[in-house]
């Protein structure tokens, strides 16, 4: 359904642009119909610009997205409106995606004004209910009123509802349960299942490894940009191949363990495009080799399972 292929993006940063910030270095990837595919790292690792240039918010230096087989980069103005029907994203922080003058079910006036406005108002408020009871809120407690009314969780939800009213296939969901605490984060994951279950496909990006094990039908794992490993999570984090998802599960509280605080959130970070050719971890890593960590490229290690890295 969404095709990532060998996708860059390079912020040019310094001085007149001297610089050239190497944020997504060649990321391939793809999100069938009916999975949730997670995306992994530290902050600064490139994956809310993967999320924005799917939902086309800025564009790739180079690569292509596709979906549905279509390059979302030469949509014209009637096909992306067409693309954002079925591709919508959520993001990390509700009350931003506000203007907090207005109220909050102005979202889906907003909808039925751009994609529905045959559809008699009545009509309309009645899908607005069923969407909202599809995420499990009570529109008489969240219809008609402020942002600032409402809580983080409840916003969030508001947001997702717009995947029940229109006939969003992909849903971006970038670091979308980050603030909300633990009793809500588990009812939001909840309703992106149901969208699995729908045939829906969501590209879930977070910083917490353990809500993409919990979550998705494969992980993908980035750090500075690169993607690292991939597969299916029982896989990728049961047989890790790359120290770097070694590492982060090192950093994974468990049972047995105690919490360590978290994936590290050292400098986030991206490469200088003039380091490209060699592995981006590798000055952490500490089976690092000079011949042997030029350029990786991701191969295949068991079937479904790829990592970027000589070591097996
Ligand atoms: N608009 C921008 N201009 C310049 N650099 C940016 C911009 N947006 C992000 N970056 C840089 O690109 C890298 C990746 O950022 P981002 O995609 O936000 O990572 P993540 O979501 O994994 O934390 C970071 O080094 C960040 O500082
Ligand atoms: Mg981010």
């Amino acid at each position: 359904m969404l095709e990532l292929k060998e996708v860059t993006k390079v912020y040019r940063v310094g001085a007149f642009g001297s610089r050239g910030l190497l944020a997504v270095d060649r990321v391939s990837l793809d999100v069938p119909a009916g999975t949730i595919v997670s995306l992994v790292g530290e902050s600064g690792s490139g994956k809310t610009t993967i999320g924005k240039m799917v939902l086309r918010l800025i564009r790739p230096t180079s690569g292509r997205i596709l979906f549905e087989g279509r390059d979302v980069n030469l949509m014209g103005k009637r096909k992306l409106k067409h693309y954002y029907r079925k591709v919508q994203g959520v993001f990390q922080d509700p009350f931003s995606s506000y203007n907090p003058i207005f109220k909050a079910d102005r979202i889906f006036w907003m909808i039925r004004r751009s994609f529905f406005p045959k559809v008699p108002p009545r009509d309309w408020e009645q899908h607005v209910v069923e969407a909202l009871k599809e995420v499990g809120l009570n529109p008489k407690e969240v219809l008609n009123k402020f942002p600032h009314q409402l809580s983080g969780g409840q916003l969030q939800r508001f947001l997702i509802a717009r995947v029940f009213l229109l006939d969003v296939k992909l849903l971006v969901a970038d670091e979308i349960v980050s603030m909300l605490d633990a009793s809500t984060r588990v009812e939001v994951l909840d309703i992106l299942l149901k969208l699995r279950e729908r045939g829906g496909g969501v590209l879930f990006i977070t910083h917490d490894l353990s809500l993409g094990y919990y979550l998705s039908d494969r992980i993908v794992i980035m750090y500075q940009g690169a993607v690292m490993e991939y597969g299916p999570p029982e896989e990728v984090f049961g047989n890790p191949v790359h120290p770097y998802t070694a590492f982060l599960l090192e950093a994974v509280p468990t049972l047995e363990r105690k919490w360590k605080g978290g994936i590290p959130n050292i400098a986030g970070t991206a490469a200088d495009i003039k380091d490209r050719d060699i592995c981006r971890y590798a000055a952490r890593c500490p089976h690092y080799n000079e011949s042997r960590c030029r350029d990786p490229v991701l191969e295949e290690v068991r079937p479904g399972h790829w990592a970027a890295c000589w070591r097996r």
